[in-house]
């Protein structure tokens, strides 16, 4: 999106500053013998420019200046924005030891990240009352995908291999279809009666064993918590189906209500909206997903766990466990990680009964 408030110029192009020879950095003499590089790595035909750095700090400055951003006016979108991000929190992922790890290294070097991704995992599963929770899926839309495939590996482990359809409201958020179908997964919408709540007798008629499951949010796109939620969950689990909670809208639940405990099967979380994220403008996102007992073995792998429990005081050894139906690796690595810290200290914030 481009910044109306920013008067595009013709500015020269950096390849229009380029002047041979020109450069932004000097480096000193070397201390060890010269060695040519490899001819292969020396590309002739690409024509980088040669600029000096006040040029190159210039080119990024005003190529940040026309990315929209919640930093330069209002961000116009509705649930999908990134809302409220305190500056507190960019602070906190930017810590070095967050910023400059890698997820490569060694494990008995990252102790503090992986500790803090444990601790996230848990308090997530407190919130919400889910028995497990992957912290893998890189935003919401990607953790529906995620719930998707777990229903299904889920479904299948039974031997239950006829159910292929995916109910959805018509209240529903765009993502909600678009992921089931990304899953091969047959779309059937169900109405919302005079009140916007599921209407029970159209879900009933729609229920039937070759139904996967129903994804629903609650507080849904309407900004109407469903009056008959436990009818619509006995309704969805009384055919063999699973409920999948888009939990984007949990923000408005929290304190007051844990998914799990009304019967809800599996959710993500939208930490980017429920909670924080680094970035001021769009992204990134996180999604993690949550699941009752009967799922978490069906769990994207790895998760965070403890590896070798300690003796006395001290904290015990974090690694990575699979789990061991697993539908495998969504997500390179271990997630958006900078939204992780951000999100815990929003998470440590608003329950002061928590240690943080
Ligand atoms: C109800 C609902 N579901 C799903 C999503 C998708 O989440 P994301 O944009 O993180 O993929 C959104 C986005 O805001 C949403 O409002």
């Amino acid at each position: 999106m481009t910044d109306s408030s920013t008067t595009l110029r013709a500015e020269p192009t950096i390849y229009e500053l380029s002047s041979p020879g020109r450069t932004g950095v000097t480096f000193p003499d070397p201390d060890v013998p010269r060695v040519k590089l490899p001819k292969n790595l020396l590309r002739k035909d690409l024509p980088l420019p040669e600029l000096a750095e006040v040029d190159v700090v210039r080119h990024y400055v005003n190529l940040s200046k026309y990315n929209y951003s919640v930093d330069g006016g209002f961000y116009p979108l509705g649930s999908c924005t990134m809302k409220y991000n305190p500056k507190i929190n960019e602070d906190t992922a930017r810590l070095p030891g967050f910023a400059f790890t890698h997820p490569l290294q060694p494990i008995e070097t990252v102790q503090g990240n992986l500790a803090l991704m444990y601790t996230l995992q848990e308090w997530l599963k407190e919130i919400s009352g889910f028995t497990a929770l992957t912290l893998q899926p890189a935003a919401g839309a990607h953790g529906e995908l995620t719930g998707v495939l777990i229903m299904c590996a889920y479904h299948k482990d039974r031997g239950d291999t006829k159910r292929v359809k995916m109910l959805i409201p018509d209240s529903a958020h765009g993502t909600n279809p678009a992921s089931s179908a990304m899953g091969s997964l047959e779309v059937v919408q169900v109405p919302s009666d005079a009140r916007g709540n599921v209407d029970l007798a159209a879900l009933k008629a729609a229920c039937d064993d070759t139904t996967v499951g129903l994804m629903l949010t609650n507080p849904n796109t309407l900004g109407l918590f469903d009056e008959h939620l436990e009818q619509v969950i006995k309704i969805v689990h009384d055919c063999g189906g699973l409920v999948y909670g888009d939990g984007a809208n949990l923000n408005a639940l929290l304190g007051i209500l844990r998914p799990g405990d009304v019967g809800i099967d599996l959710m993500h979380y939208n930490l980017h909206k429920t909670f924080s994220t680094p970035h001021g403008g769009g992204g990134p996102g996180s999604g993690p997903v949550g699941v009752t007992e009967r799922l978490a073995d069906f769990l994207p792998g790895p998760l965070v766990g403890i590896v070798e429990e300690s003796a006395d005081d001290e904290p015990p050894l974090f690694g990575f466990v699979t789990p061991k139906k697993t539908i495998g690796r969504v997500k390179a690595f271990h997630g958006h990680f900078g939204t992780l810290p951000c999100t815990g200290r929003t998470a440590c914030v608003r329950s002061p009964s928590t240690p943080c």
